[in-house]
């Protein structure tokens, strides 16, 4: 019987991913799921032809540098992959593959979740009632922003983007969105589309982030930009804490000029700006974009057949730096 490829997987998996996983594979496992830090990663991987890793791994530039000649390919279990450094990957020709389309549905409708819980105060309502605080129906109490006949902006038309402009239309909402390109009609759907995102910020009355995070766009949602916001929009962010200055937004939201947030993502995870949690008007998620039992599973099975595309010789159908 010709050997298993060992893999080394840096987190604990859904259960029907473990199982595929030990079937196939000699498995490093990280029994203790502690996020590994990059000495730790470098150690674990000394056996290892492929990675299977999660966000919460960082793979800088030293550390994928420093990984075994034996490495081949990183597999994340994610769509995102600003956690890798890829050009360096590249450069070591390990390949890198992610998780595209398993996640689409379940992220967008957490982004719908988030527009929804950020503009009819679910956080101030829950907190009301779990205090005991809930006195009466009250016609002028928790009142926020209804959604019919309003506009979205959807910042990234990709596939999340695309699902929750789907999801926001059965809303009554109007779509625009700002992408690198303009979408074909059919993907378009009868959405305005802005070249520039300045055009767009003044009409969207709400707001969301679904583009990847990379290096140009750090803090993409700016003072001057949520400045162009009309006063009152909800902003909603369930891409990548790094896409939103803090400072900037906890002044908007503390001032009015943004009604309220919903944010599913942070910088710098799970260390987050804490001074969200003084806000009333913050609708606050630890990014459970993804987690519905089916997507983590499907997410887990499309890492595995990444890997085991490349081992079978074949070119994983994910690669992101080929
Ligand atoms: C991703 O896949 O990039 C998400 O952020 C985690 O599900």
């Amino acid at each position: 019987m010709p050997q298993k490829p060992v893999i080394f997987v840096t987190r604990r998996l859904p259960e029907a991913v473990e199982a595929r996983a030990s079937r196939d594979y000699d498995v490093v496992w990280n029994e203790t799921d502690a996020v590994l830090q990059p000495r730790e990663l470098v150690a674990s991987a000394s056996r290892a032809r492929g990675i299977l890793t999660c966000p919460t791994e960082r793979w800088d530039r030293e550390v994928v540098l420093a990984l075994p000649e034996r490495v081949e390919i990183i597999a994340t279990f994610s769509v995102g992959f600003d956690h890798i450094d890829v050009q360096a990957a590249a450069q070591r020709g390990i390949v890198v593959t992610n998780t595209p389309d398993v996640l689409t549905e379940a992220t967008a409708d957490l982004a719908m979740l988030c527009l929804l819980g950020a503009s009819r105060r679910v956080h101030e309502a829950q907190a009301m009632l779990r205090a005991g605080n809930w006195q009466r129906w009250n016609p002028v109490e928790l009142l926020g922003p209804g959604l019919q006949g309003k506009t979205l902006g959807i910042v990234g038309m990709g596939r999340i983007g695309r699902a929750l402009a789907t999801r926001a239309r059965a809303f009554g909402l109007h779509i625009h969105y700002h992408n690198r390109s303009r979408l074909a009609p059919g993907l378009e759907a009868g959405a305005t589309y802005h070249e520039a995102l300045e055009t767009m910020l003044p009409v969207a009355e709400f707001l969301s982030l679904n583009c990847p995070a990379t290096a140009d766009n750090l803090d993409l949602l700016d003072e001057t930009r949520l400045g162009l916001l009309p006063k009152g929009a909800v902003v909603v962010n369930t891409a990548r804490g790094a896409l939103v200055d803090d400072d900037a937004l906890i002044a908007a939201l503390k001032s009015g000029h943004i009604a309220a947030a919903g944010l599913d993502v942070f910088k710098n995870e799970p260390a987050f700006d804490k001074r969200y949690l003084d806000l009333p008007n913050a609708f606050l998620l630890p990014h459970i974009g993804s987690s519905t039992i089916e997507t983590r599973d499907a997410m887990g099975l499309r890492c595995l057949d990444n890997l085991d595309a490349h081992f079978a010789g074949r070119s994983p159908p994910d690669a992101v730096n080929r």
